[in-house]
């Protein structure tokens, strides 16, 4: 028997404001959008804005369903539109924000399992790592440098 143990890493800003430069404006973007989420059922708004090597700004926002599971996340709604729009372009970083109408949100909100295994397709696709920024409506954010960061033991293709 062994024990096998794996660190992770996150940077974490005080505040949006820390951020560097050419990030606060793609937050300000993930901000914006998340004003546009179809959250009805569950009040909880998040914003994803995604920066492309080719310079574009790509968006989401979730979107839900009275059919609940048939609802996508915003990072999915973003990163499957980028693929989608650009399927040639790598996806540099991606910025998340979250709110509820019904109580604030300030610890920093992680994209969810399977926003998790989502992006980390397009890291294997891409072969270079997305960074990923996330936090509440207000307050810290966390910076990861990589999806690898969030979801240890990922499965990937070299397993089919
Ligand atoms: N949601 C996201 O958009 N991203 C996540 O990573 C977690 C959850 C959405 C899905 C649903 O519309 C609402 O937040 C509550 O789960």
């Amino acid at each position: 028997m062994k024990e096998i143990n794996i660190t992770t890493k996150f940077l974490v800003y005080d505040s949006k404001t820390e951020l560097p430069q050419d990030v606060v404006p793609l937050m300000n973007d993930a901000i914006e959008i998340r004003k546009k989420a179809y959250a009805p059922y569950s009040k909880f708004r998040v914003g994803a804005a995604i920066l492309l090597d080719n310079g574009k700004i790509v968006l989401g926002s979730n979107q839900e369903s009275a059919a609940y599971p048939s609802g996508l996340c915003a990072e999915r709604v973003a990163i499957f539109q980028a693929g989608a729009i650009y399927p040639d372009s790598k996806i540099l970083k991606i910025a998340i924000s979250a709110t509820s109408d019904e109580k604030p949100v300030t610890s920093p909100i992680p994209p969810c399992g399977a926003c998790r295994q989502s992006i980390s397709e397009y890291e294997f696709k891409q072969k270079e790592p997305i960074e990923i920024y996330f936090m509440g409506e207000e307050g810290e954010v966390y910076k990861s440098e990589s999806l690898k960061n969030l979801l240890p033991f990922l499965f990937d293709k070299d397993y089919l």
